[in-house]
């Protein structure tokens, strides 16, 4: 790592108020129960109100950031909102979100795109930004926002979601020191997953998806692997504390990690090869742990890895501070990229500003019919003069809404 070290110095998650239950939907859709919560992975699904959108999301996310570590506003100098559920064509959500949390007209907003990688672009861009000086002891903040929208009783109905995750960059972190050298990019375009002007329902070629997914793993750690040089020995997964993976739904998770091996190994492993244990043993050490919050959340496209990241977070034990870990994002399309971090002596002392857990228990369980009704209303609720994203007909409330669109213009109000 270089003198100087850039990193993740808070973070934080915000979600919709409402969830289904995975197997209250799988019986409702006539599938077995085991599937989703199994053969998927997913306990839980947060549901969108016509009141959440992508912008409130993330200025929620952002406002616990900066509030539970105490970041001043006035030191952000970068905003960057990585989302492929914008709410406009032009006009980027994260001058919305630096409106509403009262940042600096001194700072550089902008809205990255890339399917489920948009984020992890705003992040290694923050770093580069703040590793090459023009930062001047400025901070960024990167606010991964999205609502994963596949349609009612299609095949990716069971990996929908919606939330946030808002990170801060900062010389000298108080939590993850990203490592400046340590990282891979990989890019090809494939039509795995796309979501056409015209639609407001993502079109996937799911099982394609996996398997561009997985080779964009191979490719990513192949550059990585090129770039590591004489410090290749930190790659090996035995000496990586945690592997954190793009989670569309936590079973990929597991896939991605079987690929690690493959690739580390440098040939496939079988179902029946002696290496299964040890790949089974180390997804229990290694990736399982920390996907406890994407279980209950779902696909929240560009912050999935970022929720896996908080949870790893929370967490930690003060024993295992200083070790390192990887990051994968995946955005179909396709761009990712693999990053090595380590977190930094003193972070597991922030569990408790970092725990999203009572949020979590108090969301409104809703029944397969109510989810339903929401969805339907979500579809119009961005029409100009609607009064579908009214607060008091979703019983929303303590949180920022979108009230509709009056006069083409989109409408923000704190609900008390
Ligand atoms: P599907 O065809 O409904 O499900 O699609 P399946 O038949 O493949 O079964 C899923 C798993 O459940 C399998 O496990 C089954 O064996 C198991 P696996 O073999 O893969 O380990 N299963 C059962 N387990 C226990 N009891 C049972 C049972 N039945 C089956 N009774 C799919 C699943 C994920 C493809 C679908 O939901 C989908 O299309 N989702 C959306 C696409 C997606 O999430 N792709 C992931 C990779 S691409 C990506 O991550 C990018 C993305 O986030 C977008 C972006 O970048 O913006 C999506």
């Amino acid at each position: 790592m270089s003198a100087v070290t850039v990193g993740i110095d808070a973070i934080a998650f915000h979600g919709p108020g409402a969830y289904v239950e995975m197997a209250a939907l799988a019986e409702a859709r006539g599938v077995d129960p085991a599937k989703y919560v199994r053969g998927i992975g997913q306990r839980q699904m947060a549901v969108a109100t016509p009141c959440d959108d992508t912008v409130t999301l993330a200025t929620e996310a952002g406002r616990k950031a900066l509030e539970a570590f105490g970041v001043d506003p006035a030191s952000i100098g970068t905003l960057v909102v990585g989302t492929e559920t914008g709410v406009d064509h032009s006009k980027p959500c994260a001058v919305y979100v630096h409106e509403l949390l009262g940042l600096p007209t001194a700072c550089r907003t902008f809205e990255t795109k890339h399917a489920c990688f948009g984020a992890m672009a705003g992040l290694t861009t923050a770093m580069d930004w703040i590793l090459s000086g023009r930062a001047n002891g400025r901070k960024a903040l990167i606010i991964a926002s999205d609502i994963a929208r596949y349609g009612l009783r299609t095949a990716g109905e069971p990996t929908q979601g919606a939330g946030a995750v808002a990170m801060v960059i900062s010389a000298n972190p108080r939590l993850v020191e990203l490592d400046p050298v340590l990282s891979g990019d990989y890019t090809r375009q494939v039509m795995d997953f796309w979501r056409p002007l015209y639609s407001k329902y993502a079109q996937v070629d799911g099982h394609y998806s996996i398997d561009c997914y997985l080779d964009a793993f191979s490719g990513c750690w192949e550059d990585l692997r090129e770039r590591a040089g004489e410090r290749v020995a930190e790659l090996d997964i035995t000496a990586l504390d945690a592997c954190l993976y793009h989670v569309p739904f936590t079973k990929m998770a597991k896939k991605a990690h079987h690929r690690h091996w493959e690739v580390q190994l440098g040939r496939p492993v079988a179902r029946e090869d002696p290496e299964v244990a040890q790949i089974t043993a180390s997804q229990a050490e290694r990736v399982q742990p920390w996907l406890s919050l994407n279980e209950r959340v779902g696909n929240i496209y560009t912050g999935s890895v970022f929720l896996a990241l908080l949870d790893y977070l929370r967490r930690l034990d003060p024993e295992r501070e200083g070790r390192a870990f990887s990051l994968f994002s995946y955005g179909s399309g396709c761009g990712a990229a693999l990053q090595l971090a380590r977190t930094v002596p003193g972070a597991a002392s922030f569990a408790a500003q970092l725990d999203p857990t009572p949020d979590l228990d108090a969301r409104k369980e809703l029944t397969v019919e109510a989810y339903e009704a929401l969805c339907e209303a979500c579809e119009r609720a961005d029409e100009n003069g609607t009064e579908l994203a009214d607060p008091a007909r979703w019983e929303v409330g303590g949180t920022l809404c979108y009230t509709g669109t009056v006069d083409h213009r989109r409408q923000y109000t704190r609900v008390d």
